[in-house]
């Protein structure tokens, strides 16, 4: 009933938040507990939550560890904090969705940040003897002997982010994404250096997402397209991008309807203005 009311009030509205999915919302959206979390959603879609009883799993990644090779599959993620790191390996399309306030959700004025329920995160960041790969929050590649990873992940509505420091620590990644193609709606990706990384082989698209960074916080080497995002400058220091294009391909970073801005949770004294160069 609830959900009904909040569809036709969106629809009578006229307005559309494009962050959200017309597909996945029911799904989404949490319910009330004497239904099912799982309400909506598409048949086999499994559940975590670190707190609901009914969950198939308390981490995401055991949820990620349990599917089938082969046939597309779906998880909710519940609201909560998930501290842990994601491996994404399998082949056939993944997709991941974030539990929604039906109150926050239409909040027209809303951004991620605020609507976002779910947050993934790690705090690892680079010193000796780790990588920059090593350090991701989300990893999606090619589990080994294989030569392409995913071909169709997607996540919705969901915070990934590398809490190492509040500064720039070293290199601290959020997604690490090669020889696969991936998709995220709505999401936010926060670190200082290095947030966003899209590797050889990896063609990626972010929409209506904010990506939080300090240094080279877009960087690779593949094929990225970022769609009305906003760009939320923490401090500034190399470049926002660091892409290294190959000449006779279309690898690049690719930018478009976005917008930078200081970030809301920069530190008072950092100066900003007329300092982060867009490329190094
Ligand atoms: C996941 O949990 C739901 C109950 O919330 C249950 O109906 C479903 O069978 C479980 N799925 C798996 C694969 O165990
Ligand atoms: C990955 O995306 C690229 C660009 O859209 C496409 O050409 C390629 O076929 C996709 N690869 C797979 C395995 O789906
Ligand atoms: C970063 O700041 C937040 C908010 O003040 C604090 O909770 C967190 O512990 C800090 N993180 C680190 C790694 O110091
Ligand atoms: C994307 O951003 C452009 C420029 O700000 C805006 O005109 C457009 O409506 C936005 N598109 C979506 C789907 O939000
Ligand atoms: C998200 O919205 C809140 C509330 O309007 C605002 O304070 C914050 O600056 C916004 N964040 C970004 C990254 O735009
Ligand atoms: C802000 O920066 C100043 C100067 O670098 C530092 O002393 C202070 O601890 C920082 N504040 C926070 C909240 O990180």
């Amino acid at each position: 009933m609830r959900l009904a009311v909040f569809f036709s009030v969106l629809a009578s509205s006229g307005l559309q938040i494009h962050a959200l999915s017309p597909e996945y919302l029911a799904c989404q959206l949490q319910k009330a507990a004497s239904s099912s979390p799982l309400t909506g959603c598409p048949e086999g879609t499994l559940f975590v939550s670190p707190t609901d009883t009914r969950a198939n799993f308390t981490k995401v990644q055991d949820a990620v560890a349990s599917l089938p090779e082969t046939g597309a599959a779906t998880i909710l993620i519940g609201n909560g904090e998930y501290f842990e790191m994601l491996n994404v390996a399998r082949s056939a399309p993944l997709t991941l969705l974030g539990q929604l306030d039906p109150a926050t959700a239409s909040d027209l004025a809303g951004n991620a940040s605020q609507r976002n329920l779910v947050h993934i995160w790690n705090n690892l960041y680079v010193q000796s003897g780790v990588t920059d790969e090593e350090t991701a929050t989300l990893t999606i590649a090619p589990s080994s002997g294989q030569n392409f990873g995913n071909t169709n992940f997607r996540a919705y509505n969901i915070d990934f982010e590398n809490r190492a420091a509040n500064y720039s620590i070293s290199q601290a990644l959020v997604t690490s994404i090669t020889y696969a193609n991936a998709s995220f709606y709505g999401c936010v990706f926060a670190s200082w250096q290095d947030t966003w990384y899209t590797g050889s082989g990896a063609y990626t698209y972010a929409f209506d997402s904010i990506i939080y960074g300090q240094t080279d916080y877009l960087f690779g080497y593949g094929t990225a397209w970022f769609q009305n995002v906003t760009l939320a400058n923490r401090a500034c220091g190399g470049g926002i991008t660091a892409w290294q294009g190959t000449s006779g391909t279309k690898n690049g970073a690719y930018i478009a309807d976005s917008k930078i801005i200081r970030s809301p949770d920069a530190n008072s004294t950092t100066v900003t203005d007329k300092k982060c160069y867009l490329g190094k």
